[in-house]
Parts: C-alpha cells; sequence; structure tokens
C-alpha cells in the first residue's frame, strides 16, 4: 500500500490497522515519509479522529521511534507530572523540589516554551549557571544522590513527537484529542515513568476551552496511559486567568522560589501541594492523599523544600545563592507600570492567553523555535479576577530590553484585562475530575 492510499483511509473516515499506524509513524520519524503527506494524514486525523484502538497503537508507535529512559537503577516508584500547557504555570519549578524532599525522586525531562505557554527548561536556564543538558548517567547519579534532576529531553526519546508536534504547530492540526493524547503519554512513557500524575487546563488560556472537552480528553489520557501499563491519574485546574503572578523565565523563578519559602501565590501553592499530596500517594510513600498533603505542607514549612531546590540547582551547576537572594537572577534592563486608568471598579476577566502573548512581546517568549529570548522579560501581574481596582492602581509591572517592546505589550496586556462596575466571582481553581 502506497502513503497516498494511507491517507485514503483516514480522509474517507475509516480505521487503520496496528501495522498500518507504525508505517505511518516510524515512517514519519525515520524521514522517509514527507512532511506534505505527514501533514495530510495529520489533518484527516484532525477532522475525522481516531478510534480508541487506533490511539493506542498511535501512542506506542510514538515510544518506539526512539529509546525508552531506563529509570529502573533509582529506588521506588518515578513519578511523573505533566502540565497540558498555561500561563504563569509555574508548578513544575515548586513540585520537583517539594516532591522530592518527601521522599519521591523525581527524574524529569522537559520542553521549552513555544507561542504563549512558557517552558520548564527556559525558566530553569535563566539561573545563573544552570545545566539543562546532562549525561544520562549523570542524571541518573544526580538522582540517586540529591534526589531531583531536570533536564532537556535528549533528541533520541520520542522523536516522532518532536517531528509531529513541530509539524502540527505549523498545519492547525494541535487542538486533536488523539493526537495530544498521543504526545503527553509516550512522551512520558519513553522518559521512564512508572505513574503519571497529568494537570488538564481548563479555560480561555487552555487548548480545551471548556470542561466537558477537558473531562474528554482526561478520560482519554488515563485510559490510554493505563493501556500502556502506567498508573495515571488527572486533575482539572483552571487556566481562564493566569496560575501565578509571574509570566516571564526569571519572574517565574523568583515566584517559584517565594512558594517555596511558603510566601507564594495561594492559588500557585494551592496547586502545588494539591498535586504533591497527590504525586506522592502515586510515589507509595503516602496511603492517603490527607496524609500526604500534610507531608507536603511540612517540607514547605519547615524549609526542607526550598533546602532541596537549593542543593537540586547547585547540582546542576546553577547558583544556589537565588534562593536567598533573587537579584542574583537576571532582569530586564526597562520596566514600566502599567495602571488602571478608567473608573473605581472590579476586574472582571483576564485573558490568559493574551497575558502570555503580552509576555512574548517583551521578550519572554518565542514565536518561532530558533527566536531567542530574553530571560529578564516578563510581566508580574498585581491584580486578579474578582481585584477591586480605583484609577492610578497599578495593574502589572513590564519587564522588557526596549521601549518599543513596552509600548507594544503594554497594548496587548490591557487588551487582555478586563474590568467593569460589579464584582465578579473568581473562577474556581480546580474543575471536578
Ligand atoms: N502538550 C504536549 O506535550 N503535546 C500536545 O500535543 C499538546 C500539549
Ligand atoms: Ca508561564
Amino acid at each position: 500500500m502506497t502513503f497516498e492510499e494511507l491517507i485514503e483511509i483516514k480522509r474517507d473516515g475509516s480505521e487503520h490497522t496496528r501495522s498500518q499506524i507504525d508505517r505511518i509513524v516510524l515512517g514519519y520519524a525515520s524521514g522517509e515519509v514527507p512532511e506534505y503527506q505527514m501533514s495530510a494524514w495529520l489533518m484527516a486525523v484532525y477532522l475525522n479522529g481516531l478510534s480508541p484502538d487506533e490511539t493506542v497503537w498511535l501512542t506506542d508507535a510514538m515510544v518506539r521511534s526512539g529509546r525508552v529512559v531506563d529509570l529502573s537503577s533509582i529506588p521506588g516508584i518515578k513519578v511523573d507530572k505533566h502540565s497540558t500547557g498555561g500561563v504563569a504555570d509555574t508548578t513544575t519549578l515548586v513540585l520537583a523540589p517539594l516532591v522530592a524532599a518527601c521522599g519521591v525522586p523525581i527524574a524529569k525531562m522537559s520542553g521549552r516554551g513555544l507561542g504563549h505557554t512558557g517552558g520548564t527548561l527556559d525558566k530553569l536556564e535563566s539561573i545563573p549557571g544552570m545545566r539543562i543538558e546532562l549525561a544520562p548517567e549523570e542524571f541518573l547519579e544526580q538522582v540517586a544522590r540529591v534526589g531531583v534532576a531536570v533536564i532537556a529531553q535528549s533528541p533520541d526519546i520520542d522523536p516522532a513527537d518532536k517531528k509531529m508536534y513541530a509539524l502540527r504547530d505549523v498545519t492547525a492540526t494541535v487542538p486533536s484529542v488523539p493526537l495530544i493524547v498521543g504526545s503527553i503519554i509516550s512522551k512520558k512513557v519513553a522518559g521512564g515513568a512508572d505513574a503519571i500524575l497529568l494537570d488538564v487546563k481548563v479555560g480561555s488560556g487552555a487548548f480545551m476551552k471548556t470542561e466537558a472537552e477537558a473531562r474528554h480528553l482526561a478520560a482519554e489520557l488515563t485510559r490510554v496511559g493505563v493501556a500502556l501499563g502506567r498508573d495515571v491519574h488527572c486533575v482539572m485546574s483552571d487556566m481562564d486567568q493566569p496560575l501565578g503572578m509571574a509570566v516571564g523565565n526569571a519572574l517565574e523563578v523568583a515566584e517559584a522560589i517565594e512558594t517555596l519559602r511558603g510566601e507564594g501565590p495561594p492559588e500557585l501553592t494551592e496547586l502545588c501541594l494539591d498535586l504533591a499530596g497527590k504525586m506522592l500517594v502515586l510515589g507509595g510513600v503516602a496511603t492517603d492523599y490527607a496524609h500526604a498533603r500534610r507531608q507536603a505542607e511540612e517540607v514547605l514549612a519547615s524549609g526542607a523544600a526550598i533546602g532541596m531546590f537549593e542543593r537540586w540547582v547547585e547540582a546542576q551547576g546553577g547558583d544556589p545563592r537565588v534562593a536567598s537572594d533573587l537579584s542574583r537572577l537576571p532582569r530586564s534592563a526597562r520596566t514600566r507600570e502599567v495602571r488602571h486608568v478608567n473608573d473605581d471598579g472590579f476586574v472582571t476577566g483576564m485573558d490568559a492567553e493574551g497575558i502570555g502573548r503580552a509576555a512574548m512581546m517583551l521578550g519572554a517568549g518565542r514565536a518561532t523555535t530558533d527566536d531567542v529570548i530574553d530571560p529578564g522579560a516578563g510581566l508580574q501581574l498585581h491584580v486578579r479576577v474578582g481585584t477591586a481596582v480605583a484609577s492610578d492602581d497599578t495593574l502589572a509591572t513590564l519587564h522588557a530590553a526596549s521601549e518599543a517592546q513596552l509600548d507594544a505589550a503594554e497594548a496587548r496586556l490591557r487588551a487582555s484585562i478586563r474590568t467593569g462596575a460589579d464584582r465578579v466571582e473568581p473562577p474556581p481553581l480546580f474543575h471536578e475530575v
């Protein structure tokens, strides 16, 4: 069968066999299948979907497109966490040391940011000296010795996802449930996780705009993860407004440090404690959530979590003094306060995606994979949905290298924060799973 015939099968809404899915995924990963044919197949999948079996086969083929990390030399259940992508979502930087301080080893591979959502690697690289490329032996040795390591995913792990994600990004085929499921679960399985905690974001700033869509994605992620022999748990958290108050790489590191000191914004702190409790249960160090949650609260309060952060940063060559002196983090040359100019009232809505785009315009993100980011750029919000605002109150502080960037981002930010005369209830942090 030619590749054209494989495209026809999906174009006409029929089902592939397992060996056909293997040919498509492994053929594209190896370079045999050209991008124009894979683009057509991805669009056919976007329009006609994949059956339950096809989604499992797709995910399994993606895992087999590269090397699978073997974490069996590290004792215990290896738990990984993944978020479907958010704005001001610094949870990984908080959770990794927090959970490690409770005794669950964290051996994590992360990605860079693309579009309006930030990436953990870019945030880590804003810490002076921090190395994110470790050889496999060095990575395992650090997890055994320190308890935590977070590194760049090496190119030989799940190469099918790297190529497919890049192609989806430019062919309008990202928001497809089977393709998202294949992408997320294959990466986690190839990364060596025994158990996976997924934070499915819901709202205007997320891929899944409604609770019904997010619930469907959560159910599919769980089903496919379990079919591949992994323990999977999902939460659904809000992305109708940014999670934390900082958007931008060094600014988010600073916010993570404040959170690890017990001085972070309430929503970010709550989500981190909730996810940490669930990771401790999945990791088998606690039998029930209430007990696990208390343990996470204790390591935050005792200073054990920030201590683990310092040891982790130092182990990867970074300057651990950032944990007690935020001025050691890079800052952009220029700042601007964005002030409320209208009548007194309340913040009635925040467009998380628009705020993420404003941060990109400041230099904090990339529009294409080879854009260079400014580690000190970004913005700090001073308001959330429901906050009372009077004329001249500061809505946000912007950080960038140039006045032109500040001008462009200010306009975008203003368009992303709605105000009105009547107070509205803030969106709930959690949606029902
Ligand atoms: N996150 C991923 O890793 N992959 C997707 O396809 C979407 C979100
Ligand atoms: Ca972010």
